[in-house]
């Protein structure tokens, strides 16, 4: 096939992982005979040096024209002034609204030869393997809010429809379909009148769309909970931007290492966007020891979400698996163990692809 790629390395760490990322899919590509176009663009601060802008219209178009975007990681130090006109995440926050990127998708899975790297039990984690979908356009940080004229008093309000429930509990169950075809709802329908709406609305779009999909709800406090204390029990959670923003970054932490969590963001229609949950890691940046492979996963997420080669991503994912058997480790994984640079490990997942 052919597709039309974006890349924004962006800043820090990112530029360093990105061009491992396009290393990967240039492989993909002369492996299964497709054609990837590739255009990279500036975004976040190297935006801000170059044009004053961290989205620029040159950037923001080529990403609508896109399959497909890639995002390294934007922001650091240099940028950081309160008193700036504009941050490099700002440019992210306009690209994930122009794009009208709904949902979020942060797969959460252990590797087993990294486990002692996570703050639970190896016992509890091994084998854990969640894909979340946080609503990502709506809810409280949308809804009206304001303080008061003395200032005493403000308010945020969390609002959904049914067409933004309906929408995101479809993708979800869609690739639940795809995978163990278990669901799980999170809400907190015991005391939000807008939880109320996505239980019904979600148990609506179960019953007639998805009767093939085992469902279930748990409510956003008891899910804090199970995650720790028994995340394998859940497959494809659903759940709403601010519980999904809490829940996500906890179970984060159950694999271990920051270095190898991607994330998407779809809409629909459109291109999605593709990232490491990581940010630029301004303190490694240069040094060529930066970790790799959530950037090289989120590719595999592209190739699965965005251009349909659901057999190219699983053979990527098996990839990185296949050099993490055999050892190889960037810094952040390594305790203490010797380490491979950016590069190798790049390079290394490849290889294995062949
Ligand atoms: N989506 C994004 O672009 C995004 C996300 C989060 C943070 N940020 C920005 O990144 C900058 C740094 O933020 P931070 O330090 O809080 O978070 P960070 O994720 O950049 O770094 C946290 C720690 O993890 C390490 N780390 C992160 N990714 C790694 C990798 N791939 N390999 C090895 N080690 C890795 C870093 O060295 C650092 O010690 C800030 O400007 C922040 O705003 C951007």
């Amino acid at each position: 096939m052919q597709a039309q790629l974006v890349l924004l390395p962006g800043d820090g760490i990112g530029p360093e992982v990105a061009a491992e990322a396009r290393k990967v899919l240039a492989a993909v590509a002369a492996l299964y005979g497709h054609q990837f176009a590739f255009e990279e663009k500036i975004m976040g601060g190297i935006a801000i040096d170059e044009l004053g802008d961290p989205l620029p219209d040159g950037t923001l178009a080529a990403c609508r024209e896109a399959d497909a975007v890639l995002l390294g990681a934007v922001g650091g130090p240099k940028w950081d002034d309160p008193t700036a006109k504009t941050r490099p995440e700002a440019g992210l926050l306009t690209l994930r609204s122009e794009l009208g990127l709904f949902a979020n998708l942060r797969p959460v899975k252990a590797n087993r030869n990294l486990l002692g790297a996570s703050p639970l039990r190896s016992d509890l984690v091994d084998g854990v393997d969640i894909l979340f979908f946080r609503e990502l356009t709506g809810g409280i940080y949308f809804g009206p809010s304001g303080v008061s004229d003395d200032g005493r008093e403000a308010y945020s309000t969390m609002v959904y429809s049914v067409e933004e429930i309906e929408r995101i509990v479809r993708l979800a169950a869609e690739a639940a379909r795809g995978r163990s075809g278990r669901l799980t709802s999170v809400d907190k329908a015991n005391v939000l009148e807008v939880s109320r709406l996505w239980r019904r609305v979600a148990a609506r779009v179960m019953q007639e769309e998805f009767p093939d999909v085992a469902y279930d709800v748990v409510l956003a406090d008891a899910m804090a909970m199970h995650l720790l204390a028994r995340p394998r029990d859940f497959d494809v959670v659903v759940t709403g931007n601010m519980f999904g923003d809490l829940l996500t970054d906890e179970a984060s932490m159950l694999p271990g290492s920051l270095g190898l969590l991607p994330s998407a963001s779809l809409g629909d229609p459109g291109p999605g966007l593709y990232e490491p949950i990581h940010g630029s890691a301004p303190d490694i940046a240069g040094k060529g020891i930066a970790n790799p492979l959530a950037m090289i996963l989120a590719t595999a997420m592209a190739l699965r979400h965005s251009l349909n080669l659901a057999a190219e991503a699983a053979a990527v994912e098996s990839a990185v698996d296949a050099v993490l058997d055999d050892g190889l480790r960037t810094v952040d994984i390594a305790a203490g163990r010797p380490h491979v640079t950016t590069g190798v490990m790049g390079d290394a997942v490849a290889a294995a692809l062949a």
